[in-house]
């Protein structure tokens, strides 16, 4: 595992019980959408990569039913604890792993939400995935759009350097994600995946930054690992340092708008 790699997981472990409350806002409406562009049938088997605690995973099993397989793989441990608690969808199979290596191919449907962008190489871990599919498979790839989300962080990273006394963060190094952020680029890089009928669903959210969710967008979600630097006893200082500048630059709406990616395998 990479050092990247290991950052990501820890911060996904500690963030697993605020992920799930975090979800019913955030991952569960986006999920559902990239579901629904999927369409997993009865009996059909599914790989969801990435799948959290579950927001894809979970309605998946359900529509593929008692006949079909979904295998559900996440780096974190507690997340797949939390997955393996839904003892009644015995056709759901909870897998702690890193899906860049996941062996097992031939799936109908390979899905991703939220996920692709944290390989340690996009593109590699992408076409892994993408290889996981039986030819004609479906493959649904769900990221941000442009600058969602982002702004959270930044008021996070300032709160936390003003705290703390320590240099605001370096802004993060430049990435693929970057560039294919919006629609057209999005499915252009899809298509030279080798993916045939590409298409890019907008799907649009927006939270209302009350200053339960506004915590919860820190404290659920990716961004928690900035908190693993800070001393327990300074946590609450953030809190406050960060709504408060939520507050000052008006920001009382996340654009938290996603780009669902589809198509086919096609060989
Ligand atoms: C933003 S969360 C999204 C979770 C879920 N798909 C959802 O929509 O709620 C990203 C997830 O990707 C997982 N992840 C990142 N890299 C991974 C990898 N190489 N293999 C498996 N899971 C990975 C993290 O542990 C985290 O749970």
């Amino acid at each position: 595992m990479t050092d990247r790699q290991a950052e990501i997981r820890g911060a996904f472990d500690a963030a697993a019980a605020d992920f799930t409350a975090l979800g019913h806002h955030l991952w569960e409406p986006i999920a559902a959408a990239a579901v629904a562009v999927a369409d997993p049938r009865p009996g059909e088997r599914v790989l969801d990569a990435c799948c959290g605690t579950g927001a894809s995973a979970l309605p998946s099993a359900r529509l593929v039913g008692p006949t079909g397989h979904v295998d559900a793989v996440d780096l974190s441990a507690p997340m797949i604890e939390q997955l393996r608690t839904h003892t009644d969808l015995p056709q759901l199979h909870a897998h702690h792993a890193d899906v860049t290596t996941w062996a097992t191919d031939g799936y109908d449907v390979v899905q991703s939400a939220l996920g692709i962008f944290f390989f340690p190489d996009m593109t590699a871990g992408t076409d892994h995935l993408i290889s996981r599919a039986r030819p004609g498979g479906r493959v649904v790839f769900t990221i941000w759009q442009g600058d969602a989300m982002a702004p959270a962080g930044r008021q996070l990273g300032k709160a936390i350097a003003e705290v703390t006394g320590t240099p605001q963060p370096a802004p993060r190094p430049p990435h693929l994600i970057d560039r294919v952020s919006q629609a057209d680029p999005y499915a252009a890089w899809l298509s030279e995946r080798g993916l045939a009928g590409v298409e890019v669903t907008v799907h649009e959210l927006t939270l209302t930054m009350t200053p339960e969710l506004a915590w919860l967008v820190v404290v659920g979600s990716g961004f928690r690992g900035a908190l693993a630097t800070v001393p327990a006893e300074q946590v609450e200082a953030v809190r406050e340092t960060y709504l408060e500048s939520l507050r000052r630059d008006g920001l009382t709406e996340l654009d938290a708008t996603t780009l669902i990616g589809s198509g086919t395998r096609s060989h």
